[in-house]
C-alpha cells in the first residue's frame, strides 16, 4: 500500500513506518513548540473585559456632571452679586440669601457626585493601565510564535495601504459642493450633529419609555435656564402634567423646585397629553390633545387649554405613526415641533395618503393653523421629525446605535433631498422624541426614557 506524504517545509520531520500488517503509521515530530491556544483565549478575555470597563457611557457621565456645574456656576456668581447689591449695610435680603443657599446645597449634589465619579475614573485608569501593559507583554510573548512573519507582514501591508491612500487623496484633494446660503438661517446650513452632549437618566431612571425634554426658545424673564420634561406616565399613552427643572444641573441630579404643573388631576381626560412629541415655547406646552385630531395649547401661568383644530381627514389616535422596520411608535400622529420662527406641527392626512404634512401654527388667541406644506415621504418609513430655520428634516432608523437624518424640506423653496446623509449616534435603540432648540442649537431626544442632547453643526 502506497502512501503518500505531504512534504511539510522544514517545520516537520517525517518518519515513516510499515507495520507488519500492511497498515501505514506516520510519525509527526513537530520541531516547534505547540502553540498556546489556551493563553491567547485568555489574553481575549482580559482584552474584552477590559473593553467592557471603559464604556462612551462613564466619560458621558462625567461630561454631563462637567456641564452641569458650568451651566451652575454663573448663575451663583449672579445671584451673589445681586445678594451685594441689595446689602443696606447691615442687612442682606433673606429671599436671596435663601435662593444661594439652595444654589450651594444642588452645587454640592453635584461636586459630591463629580468626586465619586472621578474617583471610580482614577480606579479604572490604574487598573486598565496595568492590565494593557500585562496585554502587551503577552502579546508579544505569542508573536514568537509567528514563525512564518505572517502577522508582521499583514501589518507591513496595511501600513503600505494607508501610505498608498494618503497618496491618492493628496493627489486629488476632494473638492466641497458649494450650496446655496439658506437665506433665513442666519448661523449657515445644518451639516451635522457632535456625539452626545448631555445623557442622562433624569429624576425617574427607566421608569417612563416615552416622553419628551427640552428648552423653551421664547422663555419668560427670569426662566432662561429653565427645562421642561413630560413623561407619558400612563401606558406610554398619556400624561397630565410638566414637570420643571431651574437648571440642566438640577435636571440631571433629578431636582425639580417648582415641581409638576397639572392639566388636569385626571388622566387620561379631556385635554390630557397624548403621544410623545410635545414642545414648550412661550411659556405655554403645544400637543396633541386626547382623542382628537387637534394641537392643544395649554398656558402655564393661567393653566388653561386652548385647541387648535387640524383639517378633515387628519390621522391620528394612532392611525398615522412614526415607524421603522420593526415597530411604530405608538401615539405619534402629532409631532410638534420648534425652531426660530416659531411653533409647527408634522403630521399626516387620508388625502396625502399618508405622506408628511407641515403646517405652521400662528399664535394668537386661539391659535390658528398658518401655511401648509405637502411632502412626498411617507411619513411611516420616518421615525421622527424636527425644524432648523424653517427647514423639516426627518430620520430614520438604520439600527440601535444610529440613526439617520436622511430627508429635508426647504419651506423657502419647496425643495426636497432625500440623501443628506447625518447620522445620530444613539444611546439606546428608539428615539421616542426629537426636537431642535433654537436658544442652544441643541438637539434634544428622549430615547427610552434616557434625556440625550447632540449639538447641531452649522456650516
Ligand atoms: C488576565 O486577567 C487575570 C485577572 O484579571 C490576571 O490574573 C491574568 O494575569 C491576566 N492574564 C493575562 C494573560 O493578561
Ligand atoms: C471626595 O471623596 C473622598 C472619598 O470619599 C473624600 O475623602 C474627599 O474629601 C472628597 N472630596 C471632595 C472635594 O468632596
Ligand atoms: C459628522 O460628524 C462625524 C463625527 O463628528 C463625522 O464622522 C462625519 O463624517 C460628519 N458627517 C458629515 C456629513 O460631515
Ligand atoms: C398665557 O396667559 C397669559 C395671561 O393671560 C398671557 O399673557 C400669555 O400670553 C399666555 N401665553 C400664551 C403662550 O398664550
Amino acid at each position: 500500500m502506497l502512501c503518500v506524504i505531504v512534504p511539510l517545509c522544514a517545520l516537520f520531520t517525517i518518519t515513516q513506518q510499515v507495520t507488519p500488517r500492511d497498515r501505514c503509521v506516520c510519525e509527526l515530530a513537530n520541531s516547534e513548540q505547540p502553540f498556546p491556544h489556551d493563553k491567547l483565549s485568555i489574553v481575549e478575555d482580559n482584552a474584552s473585559k477590559c473593553n467592557n470597563k471603559i464604556t462612551s457611557q462613564k466619560t458621558l457621565e462625567l461630561e454631563s456632571l462637567m456641564l452641569g456645574l458650568e451651566r451652575r456656576l454663573p448663575q451663583l456668581q449672579e445671584d451673589v452679586s445681586m445678594l451685594e447689591k441689595e446689602d443696606d449695610g447691615e442687612l442682606y435680603g433673606v429671599l436671596s440669601l435663601h435662593v444661594i443657599e439652595n444654589e450651594m446645597k444642588d452645587i454640592q449634589v453635584l461636586i459630591d457626585r463629580l468626586n465619586s465619579t472621578t474617583l471610580g475614573h482614577q480606579r479604572i485608569t490604574t487598573e486598565t493601565a496595568e492590565l494593557l501593559e500585562d496585554l502587551k507583554a503577552e502579546m508579544e510573548e505569542l508573536e514568537k510564535f509567528d514563525t512564518m512573519h505572517v502577522v508582521k507582514r499583514q501589518q507591513a501591508n496595511l501600513r503600505l495601504t494607508r501610505d498608498l491612500d494618503t497618496c491618492r487623496n493628496g493627489l486629488h484633494p476632494t473638492i466641497q459642493p458649494t450650496e446655496p446660503q439658506h437665506g433665513n438661517c442666519p448661523h449657515g446650513l445644518f451639516g451635522n450633529v457632535t456625539g452626545p452632549r448631555v445623557y442622562t437618566a433624569g429624576e425617574y431612571p427607566g421608569s417612563y419609555k416615552y416622553g419628551a425634554w427640552g428648552r423653551d426658545p421664547k422663555p419668560e424673564a427670569g426662566m432662561e435656564s429653565w427645562y421642561w420634561l413630560v413623561m407619558l406616565t400612563s401606558s406610554n399613552k398619556y400624561s397630565h402634567y410638566v414637570r420643571l427643572y431651574s437648571s440642566l444641573s438640577s435636571l440631571i441630579v433629578g431636582v425639580s423646585v417648582p415641581g409638576n404643573i397639572q392639566i388636569h388631576s385626571s388622566n387620561p381626560t379631556t385635554n390630557t397629553i397624548q403621544g410623545p412629541n410635545v414642545v414648550l415655547y412661550a411659556g405655554a406646552l403645544y400637543y396633541n390633545c386626547y382623542n382628537l385630531d387637534a394641537v392643544c395649547r395649554f398656558n402655564l401661568t393661567t393653566k388653561t387649554v386652548t385647541t387648535l383644530q387640524l383639517p378633515k381627514g387628519t390621522r391620528y389616535n394612532s392611525k398615522g405613526n412614526f415607524c421603522h422596520l420593526e415597530e411604530c411608535y405608538l401615539f405619534t400622529d402629532l409631532d410638534l415641533a420648534t425652531d426660530e420662527s416659531g411653533v409647527w406641527v408634522i403630521y399626516t392626512t387620508t388625502q396625502d395618503f399618508g405622506n408628511l404634512v407641515l403646517s405652521k401654527v400662528e399664535d394668537g388667541e386661539p391659535p390658528t393653523l398658518g401655511q401648509t406644506w405637502r411632502t412626498s415621504v411617507y411619513k411611516q418609513g420616518v421615525t421622527n421629525t424636527f425644524m432648523i430655520c424653517g427647514v423639516l428634516y426627518a430620520t430614520r432608523y438604520v439600527s440601535s446605535e444610529v440613526e439617520e437624518i436622511f430627508y429635508s424640506f426647504d419651506t423657502a423653496t419647496g425643495k426636497e433631498k432625500f440623501n443628506l446623509g447625518i447620522f445620530i449616534k444613539k444611546m439606546s435603540s428608539n428615539i421616542e422624541s426629537l426636537n431642535y432648540s433654537p436658544v442652544d442649537h441643541m438637539l434634544h431626544a428622549y430615547c427610552d426614557s434616557y434625556m440625550v442632547s447632540y449639538k447641531v453643526l452649522f456650516e
